[in-house]
């Protein structure tokens, strides 16, 4: 067996708890093959024994089955997590944590107008629901929607130190361009300057202590996305798609450049995916329609029905995730109460949490959750 054999073998290990295998987690440090002698060397960042020993078993395991070796071993290159470098050892050159910010997670997507804004939004909402300290950054310099989504455009205060003071909102902290602006479109950016815009956002705002800072990117790969990935270590990306584009070059242009920089992309959510049709039938009990296109739809015992009509391929998220090697971390449906929430300046995780689509946001944020802490 050669090295790629022993790769394309250890692929269909899953981590556990995932439906992502150990390969593309990027947990194969090192393959060495010396006759019948094999060595695999893993990185697994978790603090959890069982979980590390879970794989160690089972690529000894797998190894086993193809008889091709004799002596089979396996190590942990990195015991934990790495420890924080002391004063005298050097941090390690490239980005840098923000100091008192737990975790950064971009929203990224490859196209505009896919539903980024709303989804950081939603998230950042939902993560405050949950009790964590949140703070919500729109790096949207050329078209902020964050004054909009969240119904309020104030200019943040400046302290004698010239930091600027982030606006609260809905028990987040947030900044956007578009409170500096006056949200006024601004006229041609350069890279440079967008850049420098991009690192003052996070050296010059008194952000404080966070669990999460939720970015809300511009749409594309430009030159906030490369600042950002250069200078600031990031958690991780989830890039938003709708399904007609799930399957174009976008998506996985955009996951491969996180990639490159190192930055994990923690999963695809597909918005506007679907279309729910809710409605109300007088003085009917327990009918049935049948609709073209879709078959039988129940009426229930107070004449209410609810039916989903796919407007583009279904079951495209599922696919392209898979391909992606990243999780799909949930299916938005086009809904009027997300647009109406847009209008009235709060999100629906807010406006209506019980709605089932704001029970999407919160089951995107457990999952993101989860795949934070592993
Ligand atoms: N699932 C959905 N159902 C209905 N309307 C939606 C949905 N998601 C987003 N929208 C609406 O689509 C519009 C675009 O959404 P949004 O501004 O979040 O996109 P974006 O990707 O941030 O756009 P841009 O690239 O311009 O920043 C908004 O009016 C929003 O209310
Ligand atoms: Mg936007």
């Amino acid at each position: 067996m050669n090295k790629q054999e022993i790769l394309n073998l250890l692929k269909e290990i899953n981590y556990p708890g995932f439906s992502r295998d150990i390969v593309s987690f990027g947990m194969i440090e090192n393959v060495e093959i010396d006759g019948k002698n094999v060595s695999i060397a893993l990185k697994i960042t978790t603090d959890k024994d069982e979980k590390k020993q879970t794989v160690v078993d089972a690529v000894k395991n797998i190894l086993q089955e193809t008889n091709a070796f004799e002596n089979i071993n396996v190590t942990l290159t990195n015991q934990g997590h790495t420890p924080p470098p002391t004063q005298q050892q050097k941090a390690p050159a490239g980005p840098t944590p923000v100091e008192g910010i737990k975790h950064i997670v971009a929203i990224a997507s490859g196209k505009g107008g896919v539903g980024k804004s709303t989804v950081a939004a939603n998230i950042a909402v939902a993560l405050t629901q949950k009790g964590h300290k949140v703070g919500l950054l729109d790096l949207d310099i050329y078209g902020p929607s964050l004054p909009i989504i969240l119904g309020f455009n104030e200019s943040p205060k400046l302290t004698q130190e010239k930091k600027l003071i982030p606006l609260d909102r809905y028990g987040m902290k947030v900044m956007s361009f578009g409170f500096i602006s006056g949200n006024e479109t601004p006229t041609i950016w350069r890279g440079p300057l967008v850049g420098r815009m991009t690192e003052q956002f996070f050296k010059d705002v008194l952000w404080g202590e966070l669990d999460y800072l939720i970015l809300d990117l511009p749409p594309g790969t430009g030159d906030v996305q490369l600042t950002l990935t250069q200078k600031l270590r990031l958690s991780g990306a989830v890039i938003v798609t709708t399904p007609q584009d799930i399957a174009l070059s976008d998506v996985r242009k955009g996951a491969d450049m996180f990639r490159k920089v190192q930055t994990p992309v923690l999963g695809v959510i597909e918005n506007m995916s679907g279309l729910v049709i809710k409605g109300h039938i007088s003085g009917s009990n327990d009918a049935k329609m049948d609709i073209a296109g879709i078959g039988d739809v129940n009426v229930d015992e107070n004449g209410d029905f609810e039916f989903q009509i796919d407007i583009f391929k279904k079951g495209g998220g599922v696919v392209e995730s898979d391909r992606l090697g990243v999780p799909l971390l949930g299916e938005i449906p086009i809904n009027k109460e997300i647009m109406d929430a847009t209008d009235n300046g709060k999100p629906l995780v807010l406006s209506n949490p019980d709605s089932p689509v704001a029970q999407v946001f919160v089951q995107i944020v457990d999952r993101i959750q989860t795949i934070l802490q592993s």
